[in-house]
């Protein structure tokens, strides 16, 4: 695990590595994730299908893999690898894959701040409920951007409890991305040289396509 981790970000890890093989697609994925992005939950297939046909021949970054509950629906037809910081979620990943066959998806152990991948690898980046608990943005947005083709996309879902709304900016900048409200992420998205060409909201839900400026 890197040493650049909190603890707060170790535990997680541990959490999700120990919930990926029996509770997590059920209560993460098919409850909380449908109870908080709303009509985005069916939207992010359409979306990975999306990163598909923007990567072209071009290989695809699924980060946070998680189990490969989407991977496994929208990835057919790209070249996918799936990387997630939780080895549980890692080994559950290439499991399912494997179980169905799909050599289209391979899997890669890493942090969002130090990829193990060279840079421009990528034609798109999936992002699926994941933004939220890595890493304060620019530095996430730091690393995928330079793994990322020039001409790639980053294809994003993520879901917010947005306290950081009801505070002044100065106290609210320094909060993590998990409590900031849809509009300052996409203002750090800016602020960090992305454009944002698409986006849509459901609920506590933000769905957005970006490129670099
Ligand atoms: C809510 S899950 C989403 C997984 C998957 N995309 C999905 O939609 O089911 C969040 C994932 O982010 C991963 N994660 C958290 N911090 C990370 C980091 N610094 N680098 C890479 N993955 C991280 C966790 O291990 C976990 O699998």
């Amino acid at each position: 695990m890197s040493p650049s981790l909190s603890s707060f970000q170790r535990f997680e890890a541990r959490f999700y590595s120990a919930t990926a093989s029996w509770l997590y697609d059920r209560v993460v994925v098919s409850f909380g994730f449908r109870l908080l992005a709303g009509r985005l939950h069916s939207k992010v297939l359409a979306q990975g299908t999306g990163a598909v046909q923007a990567a072209g021949h071009r290989p695809i970054l699924d980060l946070p893999v998680g189990t490969a509950f989407f991977t496994l629906r929208w990835g057919r037809g790209g070249f996918v690898v799936g990387a997630d910081i939780a080895a549980g979620m890692v080994e559950e990943a290439k499991s399912r894959a494997d179980g169905r066959g799909a050599e289209w998806l391979s899997t890669a152990q890493a942090d969002v701040q130090h990829l193990p991948f060279r840079d421009r690898s990528f034609g798109a980046i999936m992002c699926t409920n994941g933004l939220q608990v890595m890493p304060p943005l620019p530095l996430a947005l730091a690393e995928l951007g330079r793994v990322l083709d020039h001409a790639g996309s980053l294809f994003v879902c993520m879901i917010t409890f947005p306290v950081g709304a009801l505070l002044p900016l100065s106290l609210s900048k320094h909060l993590p991305t998990i409590f900031k409200s849809h509009r300052q992420v996409l203002a750090e998205l800016r602020s960090e040289g992305w454009k944002v060409t698409a986006r849509d909201r459901s609920r506590l839900a933000l769905l957005f396509e970006a490129c670099r400026t």
